[in-house]
């Protein structure tokens, strides 16, 4: 069988693959176990969907981990998901300063746990001069929030004459979203056969490939990252033009 690694087009390499990591718990009452273990099996298909990103040099990987609505769980399985979450930065700092990745959050992170918060920072700081691939985690987002939130802080500069009303535009715009450094993803993928969004990225995929397929995370491996991004590879994105204007 062909590697889809060996298939793809160096050339045409998205910049930017956003990922809603889903199936943690359906793959976890499929091998009869507690929903918690299925969040502790997909660990291992971050790492190697992190290593297949770098590899291949995708340069930012945005992974939606946890979401504004997933504080609405069980109070035990959130906080397994959090200390889940501290071992893991713990664990994996040292893999991902191996293979030279940067560290970044986005979400409110304010909700978070004390003792998360100060995990991430210290592996952010760690990571802080890698050079390879920006690994961007979600935590505790959502794409209203986020939206809402940038919404106020116009409002407030608009008040305070710091912005000129007349200068918002979508460009303008997108500077108060928490991805202002980054290029809107390329392609986003979400896995356990759901077609939604479920409050991801609302602004940033407006024109984003989707790829959704029937892995449930637990089983994602960087070759499923590598199908995805040739299925990606093989489409015609317009931007609204005719495939005729695309070629000349
Ligand atoms: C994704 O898996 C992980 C998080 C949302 C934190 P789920 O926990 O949503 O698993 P399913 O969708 O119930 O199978
Ligand atoms: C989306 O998965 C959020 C994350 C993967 C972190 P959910 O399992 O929470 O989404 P829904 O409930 O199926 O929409
Ligand atoms: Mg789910």
């Amino acid at each position: 069988m062909e590697l889809f690694r060996n298939k793809l087009n160096k050339n045409k390499i998205p910049k930017h693959v956003a990922i809603i990591m889903d199936g943690n718990g359906r793959w976890a009452e499929k091998h009869g176990n507690a929903r918690v273990f299925g969040h502790k099996q997909g660990v291992e298909s971050v790492r190697s969907t992190v290593e297949g990103a770098g590899e291949i040099g995708i340069e930012h990987l945005t992974l939606y981990a946890f979401s504004t609505e997933n504080w609405e769980r069980p109070k035990y399985e959130i906080e397994a998901l959090m200390s889940l979450l501290i071992f893991a930065i713990e664990s994996e700092t040292e893999s991902l300063m191996k293979n030279n990745v940067r560290l970044s959050t986005i979400g409110d992170l304010n909700k978070m746990p004390g003792s998360v918060r100060t995990k991430l920072n210290s592996c952010i700081n760690t990571l802080q001069s890698n050079t390879g691939l920006n690994l961007i985690l979600a935590l505790s987002y959502s794409s209203k929030w986020e939206i809402t939130e940038a919404v106020k802080k116009i409002v407030e500069e608009s008040k305070s004459g710091k912005l000129n009303p007349d200068d918002i535009n979508d460009k303008l715009f997108e500077k108060y979203l928490s991805t202002a450094d980054l290029p809107d993803p390329e392609l986003l993928i979400r896995t356990s056969g759901e077609f939604r969004i479920s409050n991801f990225l609302l602004w940033q995929i407006a024109y984003s490939e989707l790829y959704f397929t029937e892995k449930l995370w637990p089983d994602f491996r960087k070759e499923d990252l590598f199908r995805a991004i040739f299925d990606y590879q093989n489409r015609e994105r317009r931007f609204g033009k005719t495939s005729e204007q695309l070629i000349s």
